[in-house]
């Protein structure tokens, strides 16, 4: 039986590494698409039925040279997971254009870019695309005007791809995760950060890299095979709760 490909972006670490490991788990092959070529050489090695290609998303021409090495040289494509992010916060005063354009690029053009270059090879698997946004792009909150927006965006391009592709059978959803423990996102969250985001979240707690790589996979696999312009939050129920006062529990 051949093995079914799926190509991951910003397969170097965090959720894109999770993804990646459990896609081979499950006994598929992965292209791991990563910028940072030392990071990616070091999270590959080892990995069985892993292909490891240096590509900046938000490069047109590395684009198309990656996908044109996974669709052709390694047979085709079956799931596209655009996750590669850049995480910039900072008030909207300091968000110069340069900054903006720098969030935008890998985290709005990046998923168009792969998503239409890939168009091709996912028409003629009836595959899928899964785009990572964030709790981000659903509400709104301080120092994530470039960040938030690009987010929204995904959200909306998720449905335009659902809504356009689907009569060539791909499927495309969104998934959107809520404060993650990444060992990056650790390194930077305060004590006070960490208690603001239980107190805020109802399962009162961060989510794991692997809790959101098996919605990733879930949505890629057949199993979801009437799941399409979906946008799934993975968030410990942070995006259900409007008015999630912490004071208000217990008290119901
Ligand atoms: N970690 C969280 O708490 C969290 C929460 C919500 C959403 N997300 C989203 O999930 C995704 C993954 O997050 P993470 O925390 O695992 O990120 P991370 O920073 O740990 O890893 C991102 C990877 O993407 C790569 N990358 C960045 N820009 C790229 C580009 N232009 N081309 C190719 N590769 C590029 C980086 O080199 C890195 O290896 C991102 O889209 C992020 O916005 C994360």
């Amino acid at each position: 039986m051949t093995l079914r490909t799926a190509l991951v972006t910003g397969a170097a670490r965090g959720i894109g590494l999770a993804t990646t490991k459990l896609f081979l788990r499950e006994g598929w092959k992965v292209a791991m698409i990563d910028r940072d070529a030392p990071a990616l050489e070091e999270a590959a090695a080892g990995l069985e039925n892993a292909l490891p290609i240096v590509c900046d998303v938000s490069k047109p021409d590395e684009v198309d040279a990656a996908i044109g090495e996974v669709a052709g040289t390694h047979g085709g494509l079956d799931a596209l997971v655009n996750n590669a992010g850049v995480a910039d916060f900072g008030p909207i005063e300091e968000t110069d254009f340069a900054r903006w354009r720098r969030v935008m690029e890998t985290n709005l053009d990046g998923v168009f870019l792969m998503s239409q270059a890939a168009t091709p090879a996912l028409k003629a698997s009836r595959g899928s695309i899964v785009n990572i946004a964030s709790i981000s792009g659903l509400r709104a909150s301080t120092l994530r005007v470039a960040y938030g927006t690009s987010k929204a965006a995904v959200i909306q391009l998720t449905r335009q791809q659902a809504a356009e592709l689907g009569e060539y059978g791909i499927r495309a959803n969104c998934v959107c995760p809520g404060p993650v423990r990444t060992k990056l996102a650790m390194a930077v969250h305060t004590p006070e950060i960490i208690a603001a985001y239980h107190d805020a979240i109802p399962l009162n707690r961060y989510g794991s890299e692997d809790e959101i790589a098996e919605v990733i996979v879930f949505l890629c696999s057949p199993k979801a095979s009437y799941v399409t312009g979906q946008i799934v939050a993975s968030d410990g129920g942070f995006e259900s709760t409007g008015v999630g006062l912490p004071a208000l529990r217990g008290q119901a």
